[in-house]
């Protein structure tokens, strides 16, 4: 009986670290390394400055929803949030 709970709370243990692994690895491998950068250029320059939730709904006025759709379908179906992943540095 003893031993049965011990084994139980070591295989719990060993899952919880597997998810926290698991957890760590995704976040690594998320799409930044790739993703990119909101680029320097007279399109994207006024965007720099401004506070990142107003740049964002400018965004749309040059890249259209359904080409934002289009590029995105297999990353996230919520990409409301651009500079999340387009960082400005
Ligand atoms: C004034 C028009 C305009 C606005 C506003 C604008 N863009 Fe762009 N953006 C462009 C053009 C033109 C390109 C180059 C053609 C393309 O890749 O679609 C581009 C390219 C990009 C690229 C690709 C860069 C690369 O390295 O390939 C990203 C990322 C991007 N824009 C993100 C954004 C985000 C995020 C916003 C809002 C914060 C935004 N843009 C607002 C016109 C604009
Ligand atoms: C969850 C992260 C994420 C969000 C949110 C997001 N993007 Fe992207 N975006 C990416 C990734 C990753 C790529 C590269 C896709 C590829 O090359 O296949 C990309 C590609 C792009 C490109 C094309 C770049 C190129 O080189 O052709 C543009 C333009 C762009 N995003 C604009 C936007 C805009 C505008 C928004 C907000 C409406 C937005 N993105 C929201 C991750 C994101």
């Amino acid at each position: 009986m003893h031993t049965t709970k011990k084994k139980k709370s070591i295989f719990i243990n060993i899952a919880f670290v597997v998810t926290l692994v698991g957890i760590l690895l995704f976040l690594f491998s998320a799409p930044e390394i790739t993703t990119p950068q909101l680029p320097r250029n007279d399109d994207h320059n006024r965007l720099f400055a401004m506070d990142k939730k107003v740049a964002e709904k400018l965004c749309v006025e040059c890249h259209t929803p359904e080409e934002v759709y289009e590029t995105h379908k297999d990353i996230t179906a919520s990409t409301n949030r651009c500079l999340f992943c387009h960082r400005r540095d």
